[in-house]
């Protein structure tokens, strides 16, 4: 199998984030002391797994970080956006993730990252207010802005490379409109400031104007509209969304493969959590929470299938509530009811009951994404990077095909998608080749 030309990961490479808060600032320090070789990088792919190659008697089995060539955590430079002027230390300290004797090893690093103002309007995050916010007098020169200030980045840091991960807050649920139809439109939409033009979709259209791929962990549009996957194709940039896949999603991708791959019924999952930080506070608006929800119930409709198994999933009544409760703060609590049916319809229950602190889980994400986005773009694939979906609880994938659920799925498509880049025979699990003799 050939190999694809991947260029090398030399020099810098700069993160981009949009958002300052509890994900990226776990993300930050966290990358800081691993690097200071004061813990680990749990929950990385990139960083902790292994991956096979070849036959399972050959005993190939490299680190991924040393399989394909990836940048080097001590070559990584950050710079964010926020609405608040709050440096990354200040930031984690109010996001309370970290302890504080964990972010104090890495403070002066994280003191550094001072956020740049952002590009913000009301009335896509309501319930948040804040002052360090770019004025322009048309969407247009928004995305000047901003590609002036990646720009800056590269110089002032003497990047080779860069890649953006949207870490902000969640927008308002917004359907396609017309405005986001073609390149143009969009472009006409910036300069006569279109309503239906969100912030992200302007730190979208800057990144990829300056060739920087795009990651996006919320569940709102931006890239997913047709002008920036064109845009995105026609100058050659990676992008990929959307959702972080962490918490109770997480969960339901690993449990409802295996409800389904035994044949047992569901008919019904009701999924609640309460969680107490700031993404929380914004979620508690209908508009934000609307394009949650969406993000969330679909990935449990894609994994059962109902209109292939009638009989099993046709009446699964799927309901999910995000609940922001201030005391628990980033510890998020979830519970699951999940009514399931087996052998002539017989019922039974599974009850999940996950603590999880969401920040934890989303910071190696953040990472993965950066290394692979960055991965992508040296190897020249363009557009929607579907083979990255194990990450995303809204997985983005071309327009004639579902998008890919499964996290088990995911993971092989992950993991075979390393292995063809690098001129690897894909592993398909067949093994009948141990047994012809
Ligand atoms: N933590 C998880 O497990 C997880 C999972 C999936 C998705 N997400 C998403 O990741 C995002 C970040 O989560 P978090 O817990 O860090 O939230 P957070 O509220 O702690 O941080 C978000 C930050 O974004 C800033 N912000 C809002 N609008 C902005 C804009 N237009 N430009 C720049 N900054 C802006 C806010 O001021 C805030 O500091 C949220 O959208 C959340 O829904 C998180």
């Amino acid at each position: 199998m050939p190999k694809t030309e991947i260029k090398p990961a030399e020099g810098k490479l700069g993160i981009l984030i949009p958002g300052l808060g509890a994900v990226s600032t776990t993300f930050m320090a966290g990358v800081m002391r691993i690097r200071k070789g004061l813990s680990k990088p749990f929950g990385s792919v990139s960083q902790m797994q292994t991956i096979r190659l070849g036959r399972r008697d050959e005993h190939r089995t490299p680190m991924v970080r040393d399989f394909v060539p990836l940048a080097d955590l001590l070559d990584i430079e950050f710079a964010a956006w926020d609405i608040f002027g709050d440096n990354a230390y200040e930031a984690a300290r109010k996001a309370g993730v970290l302890d504080v004797r964990d972010l104090d090893d890495v403070r002066e690093d994280l003191e550094k990252i001072k956020p740049m103002p952002a590009v913000f309007d009301q009335n896509f995050v309501k319930n948040i207010e804040g002052t360090n916010i770019k004025q322009g007098a048309t969407k247009w020169d928004l995305a000047e802005q901003v590609r002036e200030d990646i720009r800056r980045f590269r110089r002032e840091h003497n990047l080779a490379r860069m890649v953006t991960v949207w870490c902000a807050s969640t927008e308002v649920y917004i359907v396609h409109k017309p405005v986001h139809e073609s390149i143009e439109s969009f472009e006409r939409g910036l300069q006569e400031n279109s309503e239906w033009i969100s912030p992200s979709m302007i730190y979208a259209y800057a990144s990829i104007m300056e060739g920087v791929p795009y990651a996006n962990g919320a569940p709102h549009l931006t890239t997913d509209i047709p002008a920036l996957d064109a845009l995105a194709r026609e100058k050659v940039v990676a992008i990929s969304g959307k959702d972080f896949k962490t918490g109770q999603t997480l969960m339901k991708t690993m449990v409802a493969p295996g409800i389904k791959s035994r044949m047992l019924g569901v008919k019904g999952w009701f999924s609640t959590n309460i969680l107490g930080n700031r993404d929380g506070l914004v979620l508690d608006d209908p508009g934000s929470f609307k394009s949650k929800e969406i993000s969330k119930k679909s990935a449990l409709e894609y994994i059962f299938q109902p209109e292939m198994y009638p009989d099993l999933y046709k009446d699964a009544y799927h309901k999910v509530r995000i609940n922001y409760y201030p005391p628990k703060g980033d510890d998020k609590e979830g519970w699951d009811n999940i009514d399931i049916f087996g052998w002539l319809g017989y019922p039974m229950q599974i009850k999940i009951n996950f603590l999880c602190k969401d920040s934890i889980l989303a910071a190696p994400v953040v990472l993965d994404l950066a290394l692979f986005m960055d991965l992508a773009q040296r190897a020249g694939m363009k557009g929607v990077q579907e083979w990255l979906s194990f990450y995303f609880k809204a997985p983005m994938h071309a327009p004639e095909v579902y998008p890919e659920h499964d996290l088990f799925i995911q993971h092989t498509k992950l993991k075979n998608t390393l292995r063809h880049m690098m001129g690897e025979e894909p592993i398909t699990h067949l093994g009948l080749e141990y047994y012809k003799l």
